[in-house]
């Protein structure tokens, strides 16, 4: 037995190594966390979130890819200043494979631009999406892979939220912001085998701890008592200048000043995921199953 198992921990090694991410060193068989960060409505800061929590992992050391999955406003690289000559939809007509369209930037992460017109996977023919998926596994050498996502749930949200280790939630203080974040938990809940991932939330443009708090605690308590769910409360980010600032500057706030208020938060966020365990969602590969699960 122990011996059967030690043999497919090394094909798997040896598949991981093949798909290897640029000059990143394979980390002995074990997969990327993918962190999908969605919200219900639009402009609360997913994006934001998505790229300085990708930067407060990059200052621990840890190889991250954002991956820009937002269709309509795919928007990470104007962020960061960059245009990118490739994004997903290449990869998905295969022209181009997920290596050659991942780009580095100055501050040491990694992105995937978005693609305008990318379909949701489970309608893609059969060819592309087993492409498509065994594309998304070679990036699963990295460390961490922040998945950014369109609000709600018109696109292939569902999708990368169905690969997640985490899902986490971001919602502003705005009863709007709050009731449609409330709509997109039960839609995952009903949607998703979402036993094994994580959902978190996270309380976005904030004055106050108190204020933070009692949207959290709103939330989770709704979650549970309706939907049966448990979201975990991951923290609060407060309303900070430095934000619009940066993303006019297109420099992110991590990097401008990563001692503001902004910045401390999400550091505070990163190491609190860090410190929170996650059970393997089955990731990409995985993610068909769950697509599918009480479908078809
Ligand atoms: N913590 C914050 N403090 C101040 N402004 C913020 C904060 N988070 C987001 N914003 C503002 O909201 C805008 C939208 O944020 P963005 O990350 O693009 O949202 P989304 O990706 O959810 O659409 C930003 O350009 C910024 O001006
Ligand atoms: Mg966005």
């Amino acid at each position: 037995m122990e011996d059967q198992a030690e043999k497919l921990r090394e094909m798997m090694r040896q598949k991981k190594e093949g798909a290897e991410l640029g000059s990143a060193k394979s980390r002995e068989g074990k997969r990327a966390r993918i962190i999908t960060i969605t919200s219900g409505k639009g402009g609360v800061g997913k994006s934001n979130v998505s790229v300085n929590m990708a930067l407060a992992y990059a200052r621990l050391g840890k190889k991250v890819v954002v991956m820009d999955a937002d269709l309509g406003l795919a928007n990470v690289n104007v962020m960061l200043n960059m245009i990118p000559k490739w994004n997903l939809y290449h990869v998905i007509r295969k022209q181009k494979t997920m290596r050659e369209i991942l780009v580095e930037t100055e501050y040491g992460i990694s992105i995937v631009a978005g693609a305008s017109g990318f379909s949701k996977i489970a309608n893609l023919t059969e060819d592309e999406r087993q492409n498509f998926i065994d594309e998304l596994d070679t990036l699963s050498n990295a460390d961490i892979i922040i998945i950014d996502t369109a609000a709600g749930v018109s696109s292939n949200v569902l999708d990368f939220v169905a690969a997640a280790d985490d899902v986490v939630i971001i919602t502003t203080p705005e009863p709007t912001a709050i009731t449609d974040a409330y709509g997109i938990i039960k839609i995952i809940a009903t949607e998703i085998d979402s036993l094994n991932m994580g959902l978190k939330l996270v309380v976005n443009r904030v004055h106050s701890v108190a204020e933070a708090k009692k949207v959290a605690d709103r939330m989770t308590n709704i979650a549970g008592q309706f939907l049966n769910l448990k979201v975990d409360y991951l923290g609060f980010i407060y309303d900070d200048p430095v934000v619009s600032q940066a993303v006019l500057r297109q420099r992110p706030f991590m990097v401008a000043d990563p001692k503001c208020k902004a910045s401390l938060c999400v550091q505070h966020i990163v190491g609190r995921m860090e410190k929170s365990d996650y059970k393997e969602s089955g990731g990409f590969s995985g993610m068909m199953k769950r697509i599918f699960r009480g479908g078809e």
